[in-house]
């Protein structure tokens, strides 16, 4: 197992709904070290490049307006088998699915308003790492 780092965001329903400490503190009690975080307004332009790969799909453009319609929190995790885990510490993407004791099993009822987001594999922690923090990447 190595080290890895993966991209996570606390979604705009999950800043609304003050839930920027508990996910926060369930990452750091996992152990994941958060390497970079920042709170933003994602541009339009930035949101269609991080969800490129549903463009196209009926819930784009209303993904599109729902990550755009408030502040985020977008963190780099940095652990072992960090990607997985994060996945796994969110729970299905659908709550309906996600079991209770995940973030989405404990916080969200709908797939459009899921609260959290982590890569899905290295290639897209690499790129969505690179969307968001860019050369402010983490310095350590
Ligand atoms: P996430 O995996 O973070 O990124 C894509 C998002 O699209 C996903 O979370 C859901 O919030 C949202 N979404 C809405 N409808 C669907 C759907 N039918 N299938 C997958 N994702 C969906």
């Amino acid at each position: 197992m190595a080290t890895e780092r993966t991209f996570a965001m606390v979604k705009p329903d999950g800043v609304v709904r003050g839930l920027i400490g508990t996910i926060v503190s369930r990452i750091e009690a996992k152990g994941y070290r958060i390497v970079a975080m920042k709170r933003m307004r994602i541009p339009r332009e930035l949101a269609e490049r991080h969800y490129g790969e549903h463009q196209g799909k009926p819930f784009f453009e209303p993904l599109v307006a729902f990550i755009t319609s408030g502040p985020v929190v977008a963190m780099v995790l940095e652990g072992e088998n960090a990607i997985a885990g994060w996945r796994a510490m969110m729970g299905a993407t659908n709550p309906a699915d996600a079991a209770v004791g995940t973030i989405r099993g404990d916080f969200a009822t709908t797939i459009d308003e899921n609260v959290a987001h982590g890569s899905d594999a290295p290639a897209t922690a690499r790129r969505e790492i690179e969307i968001f923090f860019g050369e402010d990447g983490p310095l350590d």
